[in-house]
């Protein structure tokens, strides 16, 4: 009998199933209490033909062994964090790609899928852009030569980009951001245009939170994203953030339902920075509930007709924007937790 990939702990080691010496080693693996499992999260994903990818820490990446090992045994996309964010162009024209290059390249190497993370939000701006006083023609200089450039440098490396971030305010009224305020309400169309025009290969997706929910402001990006359909603006998905709590958080049928609301105009969908808060101190019964909340959330992907990947903000409590709240399915010393084993169920059922 052929040898089986089994993950003692976090290594997938080859083991033959009449082999003393590997009987030993799972014995030994059961009394240390360390994590056991025949197939990664990536494997039961690629079986349903679905990505599963995390958000990357550019430094962590770079710093820590384990980090890497997890990230490329589980993991079959990938999402830079902060690292293509419009601070990669420091200067204008000028571009700082080394974080994102490394990213890649990681990605590259590991057989995984990138998604690029984001042309334009309002957060995350260079200095030099925002502040000072910008014209219509300018501002619309500028995006055309960040997108064509940023766009340009992954050309066929990042298959699908977050174009536009977070414009829709929770009343369904457009973010006032400096985009809008200095181009107007097209910019959205001109974001698409240009991202289509430097990668015509590339998905691109309008991304956004609290919109999980049938709500002001998933109507509002569901009118939008209609119009733009119907002006031919090269949309092709939507991203559902999913940052979550253990209160509050969508059921799956409602979830699953929501979706399908977009997919229905031919998009694709997708939950883009899933994470579920737990409240402090963390006990074993709200780390339950957590991964009962992960659950529902596969679930709801799993359910809705066009949702193609699932992808957690981060994995590693030890390396996360919420690490207070202990929000990701694998603890501080990459240990997988009750939510790593909810993923496993909801990729298996
Ligand atoms: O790297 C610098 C470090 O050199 C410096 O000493 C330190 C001091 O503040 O800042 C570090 O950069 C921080 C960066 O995270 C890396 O840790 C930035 O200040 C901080 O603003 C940045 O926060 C990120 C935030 O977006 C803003 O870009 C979070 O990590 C990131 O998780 C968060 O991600 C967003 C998504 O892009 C959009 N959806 C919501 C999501 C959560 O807020």
């Amino acid at each position: 009998m052929n040898p089986l990939p089994v993950i003692i702990g976090n290594r997938k080691t080859p083991v033959s199933p009449r082999s003393p010496r590997a009987l030993l080693l799972l014995y030994a693996a059961v009394l240390l209490g360390m994590p056991l499992h025949a197939e990664t999260l990536r494997d039961l994903a690629g079986r349903r033909s679905v990505g599963i990818g995390a958000a990357v820490d550019a430094k962590a990446l770079r710093d820590n062994a384990e980090y890497r090992t997890v990230l490329g045994r589980e993991f079959n996309m990938v999402v830079a964090e902060n690292a293509m964010k419009m601070w990669i162009q420091p200067e204008r024209g000028k571009f700082s790609f080394s974080d994102a290059d490394e990213i890649v390249a990681f990605a590259q190497s590991n057989k995984m899928r990138v998604r690029g993370h984001t042309l334009v939000w309002h957060q995350s701006l260079p200095r030099w852009f925002e502040t000072g006083s910008w014209t219509r023609a300018e501002t619309l200089s500028v995006l055309s030569q960040h997108i064509a450039s940023v766009v340009g440098h992954y050309k066929g490396a990042v298959y699908a980009w977050d174009v536009v971030n977070e414009a829709v305010e929770d009343d369904g009224s457009m973010r006032k951001t400096v985009w809008l305020d200095r181009i107007g309400p097209d910019y959205l169309d001109h974001a698409f245009r240009l991202a289509h025009a430097a990668d015509p290969k590339a998905r691109l997706f309008y991304n956004d939170y609290s919109a999980e929910w049938p709500n002001k402001k998933a109507d509002a990006i569901l009118a939008m994203v209609t119009r733009m359909k119907k002006d031919g603006v090269p949309i092709h998905g939507v991203g559902f953030q999913c940052h979550f709590d253990c209160g509050k958080y969508p059921g799956p049928a409602e979830f699953a339902a929501n979706m399908n609301r977009f997919s229905a105009l031919g998009l694709e969908v997708q939950v883009t920075e899933l994470d579920v808060g737990i409240a402090q101190p963390a006990t074993d019964d709200k780390r339950a509930f957590q991964a009962r909340v992960y659950r529902d959330i596969i679930d709801a992907a799993c359910r809705a007709t066009n949702c193609t990947a699932v992808l957690t903000w981060g994995f590693t409590d030890k390396y996360s924007w919420k690490a207070a709240v202990e929000a990701l399915p694998f603890d501080r010393r990459f240990k997988p937790k009750p939510a790593y084993d909810a993923i496993r169920d909801g990729l298996t059922q």
